[in-house]
């Protein structure tokens, strides 16, 4: 058996701003079949503190960046949960990491800093009777807890990083740094210091046992200029740790025999049957009933989604004999332009503007085509939840987008293997092109039906993943297995 700590800043269904919630809410019961069992350790936000069942004081921590902290565990969620219960870092509603005004809160680096000072404690074996072996720290949130390892009294415990998108990394200024509680070697030796400040996912690349991100082809991506925003040297140098382990998705959460957020349940022999999703969806979003396929996007609405293009191409998709529906929010300007793109296509676009995790169920449920036309994109889950759900993907040839959609061309349209929609380069013009063919493929109704049922075929679930997990924590543990295999 090996015990695992979580070191995460959101898991679904407590607390989820995007796909690293689903990824640490999913993983640990899938771990669970391969003798791993996972504690989730999270910030005590409200919406954790609220759904902590049975929560009991496991530890208490007096001087805990600026106040008093303790450890609460107990069960949340379906999950394991250790709960930091320091009011005055995590008692504030809403978004984890933005206040009313969509700022990031000003003591972001003490929170987070928390988070992965309490891991590091735990590590060392602050919960009587538990000594964790692996300490699995998810995104720069988590980053401090490799180096606290490697620069204050040591731990058995060995360190994941894993990054579940680059472009997010922690940055602070260089003052901070006697307030981290982190040993001075840290500072002499390079560890953490990031063009002249701190960078916490930085000094998680630079420190972790191991690193891993979420597919085989965002961790090629980020060793070059491209995609390393600044990183793609020191994950250079640390290339023989790096590994890419897709993300998979709780098939049980999102299965359309069952799922109760749709109107009408299927399955890919019934796949006829998501006619009652569509047309609820229609009447959501104000469309009419005129034939042709119905494009959609769940998203927060930003660069690397790539929906600024979306904007852009939105009158050429409706020419197009296409109808649009997006689910989302962020940037001011996409949200204005798609607002305008509804208003000038009546009946044609619809637009929600906002988080509503039902809906987007109902989305991938009842839409044709789910639009993914990232700039760069880590793993990406809606493409799969689209695949599970008969709902085509339509993606940019980026990242995990590149490993989990296989593209209609005609040779694997014949070869009768295609999943989705395939593109590139993430541009205007490709994205316009790539719109008008899937027009014409969903005009071919037999393909179209085909590519919908081999998606709703493929693995998506997290079984051969969670096995990858397992191994490389059994690899950094020393353990026994029967070593080579040909990943
Ligand atoms: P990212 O984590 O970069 O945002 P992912 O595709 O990995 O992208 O994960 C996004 C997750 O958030 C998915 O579960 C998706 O369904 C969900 N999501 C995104 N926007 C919304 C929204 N507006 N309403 C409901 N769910 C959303
Ligand atoms: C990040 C990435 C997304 C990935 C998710 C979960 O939010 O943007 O691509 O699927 O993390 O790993």
């Amino acid at each position: 058996m090996i015990d695992v700590v979580s070191v995460a800043s959101e898991a679904h269904p407590l607390i989820k701003t995007g796909g690293l919630a689903d990824v640490t809410g999913a993983l640990p019961a899938a771990l669970a079949a391969h003798d791993v069992t996972v504690r989730t350790l999270l910030p005590g936000y409200p919406a954790v503190m609220g759904a902590l069942e049975g929560g009991r004081v496991v530890a208490e921590m007096p001087d805990f960046f600026g106040g008093f902290g303790r450890l609460l565990a107990g069960r949340g969620g379906g999950l394991d949960i250790i709960a930091i219960d320091a009011p005055h870092l995590y008692d504030r509603p809403g978004n984890p990491y933005v206040g009313p005004d969509r700022k990031d809160w000003p003591d972001n680096w003490k929170r987070f800093a928390g988070l992965s000072f309490a891991a590091y404690e735990i590590g060392r074996g602050l919960l009587e009777n538990y000594r964790p072996d692996v300490l699995h720290c998810h995104d720069w949130q988590a980053g401090l807890t490799p180096a606290y390892v490697a620069f204050n009294a040591p731990t058995r415990a060995k360190t994941v990083m894993t990054v579940h998108n680059i472009a997010f990394q922690g940055r602070y200024e260089w003052s901070i740094f006697n307030d981290l509680r982190i040993d001075f070697r840290a500072a002499q030796e390079n560890a953490i210091e990031y063009f002249g400040g701190i960078g916490f996912l930085k000094a998680g690349l630079q420190t972790a046992d191991a690193l891993t991100t979420v597919s085989p082809t965002y961790a090629l991506e980020i060793k070059g200029p491209a995609y390393g925003m600044g990183l793609e040297g020191l994950l250079q140098v640390r290339a023989e740790h790096l590994t890419g382990i897709l993300n998979g998705i709780d098939i049980h959460e999102w299965d359309p025999m069952t799922d109760l957020k749709l109107v009408q349940h299927y399955s890919h022999n019934s796949i006829e049957q998501r006619a009652g999703n569509r047309q609820a969806l229609a009447q959501r979003f104000g469309l009419d009933d005129a034939p042709g396929p119905m494009f959609s996007v769940v998203s927060r609405l930003t660069w690397q989604k790539g929906l600024d293009m979306l904007v852009e191409v939105a009158d050429d998709l409706v020419a197009a004999g296409g109808k649009l529906i997006v689910l989302g929010s962020g940037d001011a300007e996409i949200e204005n332009g798609l607002a305008g793109a509804a208003m000038r296509h009546p009946g044609k676009v619809g637009f929600v503007r906002g988080y509503d995790e039902p809906l987007s169920h109902l989305i991938q449920g009842g839409a044709d085509v789910m639009l993914v036309p990232s700039r760069f994109e880590p793993c990406g889950l809606t493409q799969l939840y689209g695949l599970r759900y008969g709902c085509v993907p339509l993606v940019s040839r980026v990242g995990g987008l590149a490993d989990t959609v296989i593209d209609a061309n005609e040779a694997a349209v014949e070869a009768g293997v295609a999943t989705g929609i395939v593109f590139a380069p993430a541009t205007v013009e490709a994205l316009r092109e790539a719109i008008r063919r899937t027009a014409r493929l969903y005009g071919r109704d037999k393909v179209w039906r085909k590519m919908q049922r081999r998606g709703m075929k493929s693995d998506v679930s997290w079984e051969l993943s969670a096995e990858k997990y397992a191994k490389l924590y059994r690899r950094l543990l020393g353990m026994n297995e029967n070593a080579d295999s040909n990943d």
